[in-house]
């Protein structure tokens, strides 16, 4: 049987850092997904014959039950469900549009929910689930409430479903860092510029989740800012949290 990772949203960023870090893995294939094939465009020069790309619009029901039909055909023993494929958008509620408050729910929760019910049934003991979420996931924040409701629910599913899947020897681990250096990150917001304090880097986050999901971890929480907001906000009331976010965000709306 063909041994087997996944990655979602694997064309740039945390999801390529994953395809990398992955090729260390014992695998015969690493299926690197994403929007469309033309984004993972030179992903067999630079890693080789391991990196199968496959174009799938995750906010596409139909994009999902072709990955469904794809994956009961080929029966893959799959070792590696990374769930890294989202979205997240700066703004006032007010501003958002349908079709963009669709996509976000779609990419950031649903997709990640489909995709690791359709995986389950072929993943043996040992083998991992790792959804991106977000230190968003501890506190709702204005002006990103959807994104963090999302990496909430993420954080949520994935914990409890590490739970449940104890028995079949499968680990779910919900990855929550602060921000990382990549293109998801707007430079500017409305002509302001923006600073995001303690970034870090796509590979020392994966390196992180790795070994956390190793260990049986259900939860990823890279360095110690991070660690120590997350203590922070189990602590405080969420409206503290909230005020501060707000005060600090509102100048860019
Ligand atoms: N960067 C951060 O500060 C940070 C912090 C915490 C958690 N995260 C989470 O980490 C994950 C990876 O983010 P990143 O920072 O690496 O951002 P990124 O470089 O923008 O990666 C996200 C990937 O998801 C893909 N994607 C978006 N919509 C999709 C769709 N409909 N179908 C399929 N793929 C889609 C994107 O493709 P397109 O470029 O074509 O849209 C992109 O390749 C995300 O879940 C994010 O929420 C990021």
């Amino acid at each position: 049987m063909t041994k087997i990772g996944i990655v979602t949203g694997a064309a740039g960023g945390i999801g390529k850092a994953y395809v990398r870090r992955m090729m260390q893995e014992d695998l015969d294939e690493i299926w690197c997904m994403d929007r469309t094939l033309d984004l993972l465009k030179g992903f067999k020069e630079e890693f080789g014959e391991k990196a199968v790309t496959i174009g799938a619009d995750l906010s596409s029901y139909e994009d999902l039950t072709g990955l469904k039909s794809m994956i009961e055909e080929k029966k893959p023993e799959i070792l590696y469900l990374v769930n890294c494929a989202g979205t997240v958008q700066f703004q006032s509620t007010e501003d958002a549009c349908f079709d963009e408050l669709h996509r976000t729910m779609m990419v950031n929760c649903e997709a990640s929910v489909l995709l690791t019910a359709i995986c389950i049934p072929f993943m043996p003991e040992g083998s991992h689930i790792l959804n991106m979420s977000s230190i968003g996931a501890f506190t709702p924040l204005p002006y990103i409430n959807l994104y963090c409701a999302a990496k909430a629910f993420l954080r949520y599913y994935s914990r409890a479903l590490n739970a449940e899947l104890q028995e079949r020897g499968i680990v779910v681990t919900a990855v929550c860092p602060g921000w990382v250096n990549t293109d998801m990150l707007p430079h500017t917001i409305n002509g302001h510029e923006m600073k995001y304090e303690g970034m870090s880097n796509p590979d020392d986050v994966v390196a992180q989740a790795m070994k956390d999901a190793k260990a049986g971890r259900d939860m990823s929480v890279h360095t110690w800012l991070v660690k120590t907001r997350h203590v922070i906000c189990k602590i405080i009331p969420q409206k503290w949290a909230i005020k501060a976010w707000r005060k600090k965000i509102r100048r860019y709306f």
